[in-house]
């Protein structure tokens, strides 16, 4: 858990890791409007430079290229800044193959079909190929990216015990992941995880009524995503921005314009705030999910040097609990769960 003197994470023995880790989906390009991958090897570069050390990726980033892109600049970091990495990525989503139709989407010109698939056989590929791609030994931490309603979870355990006795994984965790679903897993496997991913900011704080108490209990680490809300809590989008069709943002219900004035309001009534503690939004945003119960870290979509020192000071923002509950009021009425 978080060590409060230092404001380390610390997940494995011996391996302390910082509370805000670089996102890298927005670096693989789908989903973000294309990829630029000589603004992503910067980004990481500079990110590991400023003790920004941990990275979450997943394979379905940019299909592949953002692992690519992290095993590409951890071989072009120094030997002792190469050893502080932790890279976490995930399975369970696969593309153009077997399992289950999760969603069909459009990348570089190519229609591509997207399933759930946590069978062991799928599961051990995927870790293989992730292992090549990110062009490492073992994986620090290796996630469910979404559960597979009706796939026995007895496949997920076997496969990850699997994994840690081959020393291809060191811990495990989940994304998406329900307190039934941490029930379930608990009556069939001995082995406990290392941490949970779930989205959590100021717009979306629906892990609260469940999820969280039930980590805080067990003392199992969250890590939050999705804490600017891809942008719009960092101040990143005013109404008249235009995104690109190949950015899921053109598309998403939380962009539209009537909510995007509401955010720059409420954002707006919090300058003072933002004043006191000498930070950007985006900062504000990122220390409100850091000084909730409960969150361990944040995972930041970061993909240029500039967002990369913009948003490095938000672990050191202690806001007082007056002007955290003033934060968190002013965005009760805005609570947003849909895409
Ligand atoms: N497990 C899961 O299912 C899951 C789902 C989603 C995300 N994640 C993880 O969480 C990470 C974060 O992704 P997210 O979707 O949650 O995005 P986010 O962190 O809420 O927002 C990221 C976006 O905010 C903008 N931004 C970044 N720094 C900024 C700054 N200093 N000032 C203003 N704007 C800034 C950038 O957009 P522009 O560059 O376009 O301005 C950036 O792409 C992902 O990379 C991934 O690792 C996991």
């Amino acid at each position: 858990m978080v060590d409060q003197k230092t404001q380390f994470l610390s997940l494995l023995p011996g391996r302390p890791v910082p509370r805000i880790w670089f996102g890298a989906w927005a670096i693989g390009g789908w989903h973000w409007g294309g990829p630029n991958d000589t603004a992503s090897q910067q980004a990481l570069l500079h990110a590991f430079e400023q003790g920004i050390t941990a990275v979450d990726t997943a394979p379905i980033y940019g299909f592949g290229h953002s692992e690519t892109l992290i095993g590409k600049a951890l071989r072009a970091l120094p030997f002792d800044l190469r050893k502080q990495a932790f890279i976490a990525t995930k399975f369970g989503l696969r593309w153009n193959g077997s399992g289950t139709p999760f969603f069909d989407t459009q990348h570089q010109g190519s229609s591509i079909h997207v399933t759930r698939n946590l069978s062991k056989v799928s599961i051990l590929e995927e870790c293989d190929a992730s292992l090549r791609r990110l062009d490492i030994e073992a994986i620090d931490l290796y996630q469910v990216h979404w559960p597979e309603p009706g796939r026995p979870l007895e496949e997920v355990a076997s496969a990850v015990e699997t994994l840690l006795a081959q020393g291809k994984i060191l811990a495990f965790g989940f994304c998406n992941w329900s307190v039934e679903n941490l029930i379930d897993w608990n009556k069939i496997s001995r082995f406990r995880p290392t941490a949970i991913q779930e989205k959590f900011s100021l717009l979306n704080r629906k892990i609260e009524t469940g999820l969280l108490q039930y980590t805080v209990k067990h003392q199992i680490p969250v890590l939050a995503y999705g804490t600017m809300a891809q942008g719009l809590l960092a101040g990143a989008v005013p109404v008249e921005r235009v995104f690109e069709a190949s950015d899921g943002r053109s598309r998403s219900r939380a962009f539209e314009s009537g909510m995007r004035m509401k955010i720059r309001e409420a954002l707006d009534s919090l300058t003072d705030i933002a004043e006191k503690y000498r930070c950007s939004a985006a900062e504000l945003a990122v220390a409100f999910a850091l000084c909730t119960a409960g969150i361990s870290a944040a995972l930041v979509g970061l993909r240029t040097l500039t967002q990369v020192d913009a948003i490095n000071r938000a672990a050191q923002i202690p806001l007082e609990p007056g002007d955290y509950t003033r934060i968190r009021r002013t965005f009760e009425p805005l609570q947003f769960h849909g895409h």
